[in-house]
């Protein structure tokens, strides 16, 4: 299994282009099978996660070819319409293709996708969503058996709690269903958009989309079309961090004016950093000075602090004066990453679901091990920080969602490297 090797203590400096968007990626992958029309996306990231979900789409009859910055996608009827515990163990997105089954051919049977380092994660709502459309379900043997007499039905749903995957399966669903569906308490986040414009490119029709409230009108078939997926926030927001952590500037390109005002509204507390707009594919992250930061930043959804940005926060901050407070509050358990952060020398204190750092002059490179995508990418910024050499090891994790990290960090002045074993 491949290691990453880091000499930390170097300033990050140079231009990283941003990927395509993974999150906002593998729905709109999952979308592909509410058509028989061909498909054309542009901006797909090379990740495993996303070569997971094109596995997933093979196994249900969907040609994919690649070409040299696109891929096609045309969706033929399937022999069987089931995921396998295999295909969905990999990545928790691969239940994403439920609510398109269920809406095109009216079975499915999917695997739950079961919990994962970072805590729970039920699939009771999407189910309940899925159920008020007409759909029922039997679980047997770890498989969601789904199944629907008839079409969908449109109807109005009211979520819980906001839930991205939740929010993205019911859109799916409803783009194909009899009449009209409204989902209330829906997850806004601008992954959830991107596959919003990407099906009403295709025939869907949608409004509010970006909003909490999300009508979707039912229409008999989509068509085909071509679609430049958004730039990844999450990875544009691990940069910024790493920038903080490590000082220096770095000019992100590939990137959009919302994700800049995005960023620039999260990190506006870290006084320390300033975003300047260079155009508007482009932004400039520098780390102003040294100096001290007492931050009490609690994990949101959009637009608030993204808990996929909690993990990576915490390293930035370990090396800076002052006592830093993060509350997490959207995973109970996205804290596997604190102990490793320990062992380089960190001073954090974690009580419930709140994290304490206190700032330390020096943290020290360690022998580390992942435990999952984003704590990957948070021992990564505390490897560069590090005096001395850091060895993190199980990075598969960091290939599901970063694509070219080490070598995008490289190219920026950072002595790091992937050692092949
Ligand atoms: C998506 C993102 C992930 C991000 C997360 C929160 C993708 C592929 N993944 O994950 O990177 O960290 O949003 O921004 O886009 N919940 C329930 N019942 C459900 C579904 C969710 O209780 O049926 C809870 C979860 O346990 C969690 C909260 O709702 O506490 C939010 O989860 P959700 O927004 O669904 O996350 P994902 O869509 O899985």
């Amino acid at each position: 299994m491949d290691v990453i090797e880091i000499i930390g203590g170097k300033p990050l400096k140079g231009k990283v282009r941003i990927s395509g968007s993974k999150n906002a990626a593998l729905p709109i992958l999952a979308s592909t099978l509410l058509t028989n029309s061909k498909v054309r996306l542009t901006n797909i990231p090379n990740l495993s996660d996303i070569f997971s979900m094109i596995e997933l789409l093979k196994s249900l009859n969907v040609k994919i070819y690649k070409k040299s910055n696109y891929y096609t996608f045309k969706s033929d009827t399937p022999k069987s319409l089931i995921a396998s515990y295999e295909l969905v163990r990999k990545m928790r997105a691969s239940f994403l293709i439920l609510g398109p089954l269920l809406s095109r051919y009216g079975y499915a049977k999917v695997s739950l996708p079961g919990g994962c380092a970072i805590g729970t994660r039920p699939v009771d709502l999407h189910l309940d969503g899925l159920k008020r459309m007409g759909a029922s379900f039997a679980i047997k043997n770890g498989y969601v058996h789904g199944s629907v007499k008839g079409k969908l039905k449109g109807t109005s749903i009211n979520f819980k709690k906001k839930s991205v995957g939740a929010t993205e399966n019911l859109i799916m669903a409803a783009t194909l269903a009899e009449g009209k569906t409204i989902i209330n308490n829906a997850a806004q986040e601008p992954e959830i958009d991107d596959l919003c414009n990407f099906l009403i490119q295709i025939g869907a029709k949608i409004k509010g989309h970006g909003t909490n409230v999300i009508t979707i009108e039912g229409v008999k078939k989509l068509n085909g079309g071509e679609f430049g997926v958004m730039p990844d926030r999450i990875e544009a927001g691990t940069f910024a961090l790493s920038v903080l952590g490590c000082s220096g500037n770095l000019i992100l390109t590939g990137v959009n004016n919302e994700i800049y005002k995005h960023l620039k509204d999260i990190f506006k507390p870290i006084k320390l950093l300033k975003l300047k707009k260079i155009d508007n594919k482009s932004f400039c992250i520098e780390k102003v000075k040294n100096g001290e930061l007492n931050l009490k930043i609690t994990t949101k959804e959009y637009p608030g602090f993204p808990t996929d940005l909690q993990a990576q926060l915490t390293s930035a901050l370990l090396k800076i004066q002052g006592f830093n407070e993060i509350n997490e509050k959207i995973f109970e358990n996205r804290f596997m990453h604190i102990s490793e952060l320990r062992r380089m020398g960190a001073k954090i204190r974690k009580k419930g679901s709140k994290v304490e750092i206190t700032g330390v002059k020096e943290i020290y490179g360690a022998e580390l091990m992942a435990t999952d995508l984003r704590a990957s990418s948070c021992l990564i910024i505390a490897g560069l920080m590090a005096k001395g050499k850091t060895i993190i090891n199980r990075v598969y994790h960091l290939d599901r969602g970063y694509e070219n990290i080490e070598k995008k960090l490289k190219a920026c002045g950072a002595k790091i490297d992937r050692i092949k074993k």
